[in-house]
């Protein structure tokens, strides 16, 4: 019987799920976002075409893939609908191939003004949120608020989103933020409509069913683990479950059925939005890594800040979601660097730990191995065997640190550059 093989960010986010899945899809039948929403971006290049995905699955473009936006996702029909609208542009029809769980929750034009309306609150403490509206969703989610995608086929749907906004508009006042929802509102009632020629499922039965079929399904994840509302940086994170664990809730599958747990980093570390980020580089190797990487948010276009690998995060999180894989992005970024520092462990007020502490003090001072860069362009080695070796000597050490093989290296954004053990 088939399991479900996981997908997930160990750093910050962005690491590169998107391109990684891409990748993996011909492997899957399915593939089923468990948790997130349109806060999440996730690029895709190929064709010498690139493309950014918020809530659908990064299977979409793959033939006979069958596409799942789980319980465990917020959707924001208008930014739905805009993305078909671009994946369809590509000559595509995807009606059959993407299913959406009626028990996903619906992000109201409120819920953005909200997520707006608390961050302005909090001046300097604040997220920096995308603003997408995701906390105020989960808020109504387990607050038992909420409406769901099934509720849009409810004759009672146009009075519970009207009690429900109002009910915002209550909270809006308090913070006396001035907003305005009139024109996205119409866009988001149209999207709504829009949203009735995809099939509503009970993804639960859904996902089973397949693997019940021995057909194969991949979880995607959306953020990272050190944005998890448990595990993450609180209370800068998300407000879901970014980890394996989350993939049980969001798709109503049980843990015995979870297979392989494919952990993506990329060979150094970034973070968007405020928050700890014990290894970041505040000179010109943190501005390099920026500018080689591209490292501008896909959803929002903010800069990233930049940083070295951080192996007490990195172990952290393979702790917690029992990754049995590691993938590795990016290195190519690094190809011309003399030295490259990874982080082993933290120094705290004169004390070392390796373990991540429950709140990351601002002089956290980060205890750093040097390696020789390869100094090598990597971007065409498809052979684990051609990496020059101070690079596969830069792998093998994360390896014995972590514990887990690194069995696949990206060394560019196209799907091509890619190099799997
Ligand atoms: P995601 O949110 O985890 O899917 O990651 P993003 O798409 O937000 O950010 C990853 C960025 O790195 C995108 O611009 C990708 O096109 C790009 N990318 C992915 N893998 C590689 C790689 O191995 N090397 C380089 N240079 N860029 C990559
Ligand atoms: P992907 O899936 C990077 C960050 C935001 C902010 C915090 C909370 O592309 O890796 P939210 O909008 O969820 O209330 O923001 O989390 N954040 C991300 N950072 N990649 C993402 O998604 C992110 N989704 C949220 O910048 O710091
Ligand atoms: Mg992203």
């Amino acid at each position: 019987m088939k399991k479900v093989d996981v997908v997930l960010g160990l750093q910050w986010g962005d690491e590169g799920k998107g391109k990684v899945v891409d990748v993996l899809t011909p492997g899957y039948k399915v593939i089923a976002r468990f948790q997130g929403g349109p806060n999440a971006g996730h690029s895709l290049v190929f064709d010498g075409d690139g493309f950014v995905l918020h809530t659908v699955p990064s299977g979409i473009f793959r033939p006979d893939s069958v596409n799942i936006i789980g319980n465990g996702v917020v959707i924001d029909p208008v930014i739905l609908q805009d993305e078909i609208e671009a994946i369809e542009a590509k000559g595509m029809d995807i009606t059959g191939k993407l299913l959406i769980s009626k028990k996903a929750h619906l992000i109201l034009p409120t819920h953005r003004m909200l997520d707006a309306a608390s961050e302005a609150s909090k001046g300097k403490g604040k997220i920096g949120s995308t603003l997408k509206g995701i906390g105020p969703t989960y808020m109504d989610k387990t607050g038992r608020n909420g409406l769901r995608v099934g509720d849009i086929l409810s004759p009672e749907f146009i009075q519970r989103y009207e009690a429900l906004k109002y009910k915002h508009f209550g909270l809006l006042s308090q913070y006396k933020f001035p907003f305005d929802i009139t024109d996205y509102e119409l866009k988001w009632f149209q999207a709504v409509e829009n949203m009735k020629r995809f099939t509503f499922i009970d993804s639960e039965y859904v996902v089973n069913r397949y693997l019940d079929q021995d057909l194969p399904v991949l979880a995607e994840g959306a953020q990272g683990s050190m944005l998890d509302i448990d595990f993450g940086t609180y209370p800068f994170v998300t407000s879901s479950n970014t980890m394996t664990a989350g993939v049980c809730t969001g798709l109503g599958v049980a843990p015995s059925r979870v297979g392989k747990v494919m952990g993506i980093f990329k060979a150094y570390c970034t973070r968007v939005g405020s928050g700890p980020f014990p290894t970041e580089l505040f000179d010109a190797t943190g501005e390099t890594l920026r500018r080689i990487g591209r490292e501008y948010g896909a959803t929002t276009g903010r800069p990233r800040r930049c940083g070295w690998l951080d192996l007490v995060a990195l172990k952290y999180a393979v702790m917690v979601n029992g990754v049995t894989e590691l993938i590795m992005m990016k290195a190519d970024v690094m190809n011309n660097f003399d030295t490259i520092r990874i982080a082993t462990a933290y120094k705290i007020g004169g004390n070392v730990t390796t373990d991540f502490p429950f709140e990351c003090p601002d002089d956290v001072e980060p205890v750093y191995t040097d390696f020789p860069g390869w100094k090598a362009d990597i971007t065409k080695v498809r052979r684990y065997e051609d990496f020059p070796e101070a690079f596969q000597n830069y792998i093998a050490f994360i390896e014995k640190e972590t514990g887990c093989p690194v069995k696949i290296i990206s060394v560019g954004p196209d799907r091509s550059e890619i190099v799997i053990r």
